[in-house]
């Protein structure tokens, strides 16, 4: 059994993230710790008690920070809506459950210093937890023994042009993570754009039993729409594909690269620069997700969706 921590601006496509690890055999998750992205973060908490609450999750939920290490929050509502969760029908149900004790900070630290090995850390938004972490406890860089994060591109932004959102939010945390000489895999929007869901898989929830499947498949419909106001047309997955290098290493490919953080650029900060001719160019710091099989990395998300919880 493999233990993880997972790092989340919990919106649907994190969701679909946490059930894909939740779903595979040989995986534990450890503990959930919460970001501003998606929505401000009281919003992310009532999303992700929401989820444990109907999916019955036993993993402890902690709320981490609030914003940026070092500009103001700009979150995604206006693409996902205002609870970061835009659905073609149903919504989660209200949450009975309840927040764990302590900071998020410095629970994942609590958990750092007592694995008995290097930890396995799944980043699904902003690096802000994650670089407060490093910075307030720089000695408990060692005990990230491999940090996957979903966020970057090695080609166009989505933010922007040229940033992804996750980089975007929060720059000067990946420089910090950056910094720490934390092992870290990049699974950018090029990685992630090589995986789509359709309309159709959302009916294909719809089709089976079960509460969490109806409102999964409403949640996944309002998700697809987000590429096309008449779901004509697919769309990326994002968090899960990172989710999927964990659970199924075979199905994503990393190359290693030397990965840099604009923060200067008027119209490129956030952007992440990767340099994949290393080392003759420059030392690698970074793997990056390059190739991922979409019918592998979609069988083992929308098969996760469909387990009943
Ligand atoms: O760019 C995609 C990322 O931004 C995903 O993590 C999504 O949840 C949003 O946070
Ligand atoms: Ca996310």
């Amino acid at each position: 059994m493999t233990e993880v921590w997972i790092d989340t601006d919990l919106g649907f496509d994190d969701l679909a993230a946490v059930l894909t690890v939740a779903a595979a055999p040989d995986w534990r998750i450890a503990g959930l710790s919460l970001v501003a992205g998606n929505a401000p973060l009281p919003v992310v908490v009532d999303n992700a008690l929401r989820c444990a609450s109907f999916w019955r999750w036993e993993f402890p939920i902690h709320a981490g920070c609030e914003g940026p290490l070092a500009c103001p929050l700009v979150t995604a509502q206006a693409i996902l809506g205002e609870d970061a969760m835009r659905s073609a029908g149903r919504s989660l149900p209200a949450a009975r459950a309840t927040l764990a004790a302590g900071h998020a900070v410095e629970a994942l630290a609590a958990h750092l210093r007592v694995a008995l090995e290097p930890a396995t850390v799944l980043a699904l938004g902003p690096l802000t937890n994650l670089a407060t972490l490093l910075q307030r406890w720089p000695e408990l860089a060692p005990r990230i023994g491999q940090l996957t994060w979903m966020g970057g591109s090695a080609g166009p932004g989505n933010h922007t042009a040229a940033a992804e959102f996750n980089a975007a939010v929060d720059p000067e945390s990946v420089q910090a993570v950056l910094d720490a000489g934390v092992p870290l895999r990049m699974v950018g929007l090029d990685a992630c754009r090589q995986v789509r869901v359709h309309a159709s898989d959302a009916a294909a929830l719809r089709a089976l039993p079960g509460e969490q499947a109806a409102v999964l498949a409403d949640l996944l419909e309002g998700y697809v729409r987000i590429a096309s106001p008449d779901a004509s047309l697919p769309m990326a997955l994002y968090d899960p594909v990172a989710a999927v290098a964990l659970v199924q290493p075979a199905a994503v490919q990393f190359e290693p690269a030397h990965l840099v953080m604009e923060l200067e650029g008027r119209h490129t900060r956030g952007m992440t620069v990767v340099e994949r001719r290393v080392p003759r160019r420059a030392a690698a710091n970074a793997l990056v997700a390059t190739r991922v099989d979409e019918a592998a990395a979609r069988a083992c998300v929308l098969g996760a969706l469909a387990t009943p919880a």
